[in-house]
């Protein structure tokens, strides 16, 4: 454990030192760099420090069925630094200052791409079609029933089998005047994992100078289909030991009562007086026990008439990293890493070592007419943005 987190120490100094350079690795098939506007070097000239907004890619290794996988180092002018590769749309590494300057990896990953491969706890990745859970795997859609893979029994979980967490995605890096990032698409066709119809989708991430990691998504679809996409990071804002110490806010004034196996009801409960209230700061260990298995439920983020909406904020007390989450969708999922337990398949990170906070539709839409809409028709564009800013106090 300990050589691990030395090993990943002096990796992403590597990563760190390597995203600030201005030198590209030639385009591959699969992803390739372009620039819009300026080069990264003009955007990144005159910041009169260390640090610069700049965006490199590298060979990050081969698929086991040889497919080249490219990973894609943001940087910016503060020293915050985001790796993403295109194997899953994985967000691999979020390099960020404490109060003292010192830069951590606060998200949760795997070292080689091998274990991103295997059946995991979908570390960073972009989990869909329907992300979260649908019950017994089975829903209607224009009098027709559709049967999925009950992959997280009774229910379907993040897409499947092989959800696109598990796809290799086309990626192509581009840099701005403010920003640099990396436009990610995938098309799942008609019926992959039992879902209807051919869906286009595409995951934009961006790192700007004011600290902001925004994901955009944008989907259609030639059939109607149900469509739930998110962002699957763990983050541990001290970078390592367990989250149970930090503070969250979240600005939902009700949750999604679940059923033992995680279905929401279809009721809508108010947080008042309950372990699930954390409409003021809360550290996230002092009423966990309060909860069955700990905090893994769909919070309803309340409305607001300025969008993204601000929905989350955790904060380390100790290192005084601050990560707030802003998003146009109606549901956060926040989740307490209740199943990581220190072995190889959870990376050796302990139970509770980090927490996600997933900004989605409600879980088992497609089955709860009250539920906000998550069917996708063609012609319509199913549209996304999620903002994580980080800041230190
Ligand atoms: C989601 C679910 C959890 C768990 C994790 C993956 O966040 O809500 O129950 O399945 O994914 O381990």
């Amino acid at each position: 454990m300990i050589q691990w987190k030395l090993c990943s120490g002096l990796l992403g100094l590597l990563i760190f030192l390597t995203g600030c350079s201005q030198e590209k690795s030639p385009p591959t098939d699969s992803s390739k760099a372009t620039s819009e506007n300026e080069t990264s070097k003009d955007a990144a000239m005159n910041t009169g420090n260390e640090f610069q907004l700049a965006i490199q890619s590298e060979p990050y290794g081969a698929t086991a069925d040889g497919q080249e996988i490219n990973q894609f180092l943001l940087s910016n002018d503060k020293g915050v630094s985001v790796s993403i590769i295109n194997y899953g749309a994985i967000v691999t590494a979020v390099y960020v200052p404490d109060r003292e300057g010192k830069t951590e990896n606060i998200t949760l990953g795997f070292d080689t791409l091998a274990e991103y491969e295997k059946k995991g706890p979908y570390f960073g990745a972009i989990c869909g079609r329907y992300a979260n859970r649908i019950a017994d795997g089975k829903f209607t859609l224009d009098g027709k029933e559709y049967q999925l893979a009950q992959n997280n029994p009774p229910s379907h979980l993040h897409g499947g089998e092989q959800g696109f967490d598990k796809k290799v995605w086309a990626a192509e890096s581009f840099s701005k005047k403010d920003e640099v990032g990396v436009r990610l698409s995938l098309v799942s066709p008609d019926g992959e994992e039992g879902y209807p119809g051919k869906l286009t989708l595409n995951v934009v991430y961006t790192l700007n100078n004011d600290n902001e990691f925004k994901i955009d998504y944008t989907a259609t679809s030639d059939q109607a289909t149900p469509i739930n996409v998110t962002n699957h990071c763990y983050w541990n804002l001290a970078g390592e030991g367990t989250i149970l110490d930090q503070e969250l806010v979240l600005n939902c004034d009700q949750y999604l009562p679940v059923s033992d196996v995680a279905i929401p009801t279809g009721k809508l409960a108010a947080v008042k007086e309950t372990p699930m209230d954390f409409t003021s700061a809360h550290k996230i260990g002092e009423r966990i026990a309060q909860v069955e298995g700990g905090y893994d439920h769909c919070w309803v983020v309340n409305p607001s008439e300025k969008q993204p909406a601000f929905t989350a904020r955790v904060k380390d007390p100790d290192s005084g990293r601050v990560m707030e989450i802003f998003t146009t969708e109606p549901g956060i999922q926040f989740y307490t890493g209740n199943f990581l337990d220190g072995t190889e398949a959870s990376g050796g990170y302990p139970k509770n070592g980090g927490l996600c906070l997933e900004a989605q539709h409600f879980p088992n839409s497609p089955n709860q007419p009250e539920f906000p809409n998550t069917i996708l028709k063609p012609g319509e564009v199913y549209e996304q943005t999620t903002v994580h800013k980080f800041s230190v106090e």
